[in-house]
């Protein structure tokens, strides 16, 4: 009797949904579908207002959720005084401990959730950031013993409404297209897939999925069209295997994780995207990252997930999806291509780079006219890579030496005597030295980003007597 009525409740907690979660500190959340789109909190910048500040802007935004990429105890405790749903995250280099040792994950839930919880209301941990994106080691193997084991903690302590996730991304599929076809890597079914949907439909969980339309349609601008991926389409694809009738580019790629449960016998894990978005700058290679794409894919992301009774998708109609944007703002930090520093919705002085209404009830033809955009089909034409203006001679200097010393072929026309040796300048050495290296090596992947010291042009820098070496696209 007593273990029935102990399974009673814990079924009763653990299927409370998403946006009324625990909705008794204020009664109005529960109803406010607005309290299904939350946001990323991304803190790799260099520039960002303090936690206090950005709470501040995310209340100003109207998010209902929040999502941290760790656990910062100043944040947490600052997110006690909000009515903001809050989300922490196990970091990847913890996992193996975890996954090993019960004590560890108890350690981790003393110091990470009790000092906050209930005043701070937590309500997922995601272990690990998209770690089957990354080489094998034990880290795959502890993901699921971690992510039982951090449950084994919070239900030790009493606590019942807080999931356990993790964020996987699109590259877990070795099939995406057409939808139906939505199957898993072969090598992470039997270690990671399997024990991961059994605890997450074992425990009521979310599949949480980080799932960008802009990638395969940057990669493919031909096949995909951009009024697709931005939910703009007014054509539609037929997957010829189900009927199912798709208008978005978003839909397709969740059908296809969808498919792909399915497929190992879990057809009803809900998902939950925990991050999306549309880039609003990037490289000069970049194609469609730019403030009106963006703009419009996540106003219009925000009015789909809003929508009262839920849409879902074509394989899952009238299901909620719960959406993280990604991200709060742009992050002068992040390494790679110019996109990856162009996610947020905000600058980092605050100020919105475009207007957007997470209640996701303003019409989207309401909002004032962005530019035209010039970059929704590649450029065309010669792009050197430059020093950016401000940097210190000093990071020039290492950067300069860094850039040089890969290769000699790369720095020949600097030494005296030779064509690009004058002006004897820092700047002037380090521009010519990262436009050759960059011409050089960027089929290897590198980026003209030198640690922020560089930016790409498409002016030429050189003259008469130094030609600078430039990619042509
Ligand atoms: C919560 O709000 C709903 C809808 O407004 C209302 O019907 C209900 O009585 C409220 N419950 C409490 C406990 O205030
Ligand atoms: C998934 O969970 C549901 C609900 O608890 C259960 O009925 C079903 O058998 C589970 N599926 C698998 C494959 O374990
Ligand atoms: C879709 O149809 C609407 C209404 O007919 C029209 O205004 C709009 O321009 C069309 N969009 C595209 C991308 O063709
Ligand atoms: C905030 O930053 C943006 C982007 O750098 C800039 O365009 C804008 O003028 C700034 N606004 C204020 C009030 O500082
Ligand atoms: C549309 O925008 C105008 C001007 O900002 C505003 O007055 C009006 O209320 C908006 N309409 C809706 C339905 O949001
Ligand atoms: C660069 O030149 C130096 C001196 O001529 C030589 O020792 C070295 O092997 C060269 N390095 C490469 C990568 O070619
Ligand atoms: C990369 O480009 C450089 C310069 O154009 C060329 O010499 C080199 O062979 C290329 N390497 C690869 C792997 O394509």
């Amino acid at each position: 009797m007593a273990s029935f009525a102990l399974f009673l409740f814990t079924l009763l907690v653990l299927s409370s949904s998403f946006s009324s979660a625990n909705g008794q500190k204020n009664n109005r959340t529960v109803f406010s579908l607005a309290s299904r789109i939350g946001i990323n909190y991304g803190r790799l910048g260099n520039n960002l207002p303090s936690p206090y500040q950005s709470i501040n802007l995310i209340k100003s935004i109207k998010a209902g959720h929040v999502k941290l990429y760790d656990a910062d105890p100043e944040t947490l405790k600052l997110l006690s005084q909000t009515n903001l749903y809050v989300t922490i995250m196990v970091p990847n280099n913890q996992i193996i401990s975890i996954g090993a040792d019960q004590a560890a994950a108890d350690n981790w839930v003393n110091t990470n959730v009790i000092p906050h919880y209930p005043q701070t209301q937590i309500r997922f941990v995601l272990v690990g950031n998209e770690i089957l994106s990354y080489s094998s080691d034990q880290t795959w193997s502890n993901l699921v013993p971690a992510m039982r084991k951090i449950v084994t903690s919070l239900r030790a302590k009493g606590i019942h409404n807080i999931k356990v996730g993790t964020p996987l991304a699109m590259d877990i599929l070795r099939s995406s297209f057409p939808p139906s076809s939505g199957a898993f890597r072969e090598e992470i079914v039997s270690p990671v897939m399997l024990p991961l949907l059994k605890f997450l439909n074992g425990t009521n969980s979310f599949f949480f999925l980080d799932v960008y339309p802009y990638f395969p349609w940057a990669a493919d601008p031909v096949n995909n069209k951009l009024d697709f991926a931005l939910f703009e389409s007014n054509s539609t694809y037929t997957d010829s295997q189900t009927g199912l009738v798709y208008t978005n580019l978003l839909d397709q790629m969740l059908d296809s994780v969808i498919f792909a449960m399915t497929k190992l016998g879990y057809p009803d894990i809900r998902l939950a995207i925990s991050e999306t978005g549309w880039p609003n700058a990037g490289d000069i290679e970049q194609i469609g990252a730019n403030v009106l794409n963006a703009a419009t894919y996540n106003r219009n992301l925000i009015k789909k997930m809003t929508a009262n009774p839920p849409l879902g998708t074509p394989a899952r109609r009238g299901s909620p999806i719960p959406t993280f944007l990604f991200s709060l703002f742009n992050e002068n930090q992040k390494p790679g291509s110019g996109t990856e520093r162009h996610w947020g919705i905000l600058n980092p002085n605050g100020t919105q780079i475009y207007e957007i209404d997470f209640s996701g009830t303003r019409p989207v033809n309401n909002f004032s006219t962005l530019p035209k955009p010039s970059n929704n089909v590649p450029f065309k034409g010669d792009v050197w890579c430059v020093a950016v203006d401000g940097a210190s001679e000093e990071e020039l200097g290492q950067a300069l030496n860094s850039a040089c010393g890969r290769s000699n072929a790369t720095c020949a026309a600097l030494a005296p005597g030779r064509e690009c040796y004058a002006p004897v300048s820092v700047a002037w050495h380090a521009s010519y030295a990262f436009s050759s290296y960059w011409a050089q090596f960027r089929n290897q992947s590198s980026q003209c980003y030198f640690n922020g010291l560089a930016r790409e042009t498409t002016t030429n820098p050189g003259n008469e007597v130094c030609k600078f070496p430039s990619v042509t696209l």
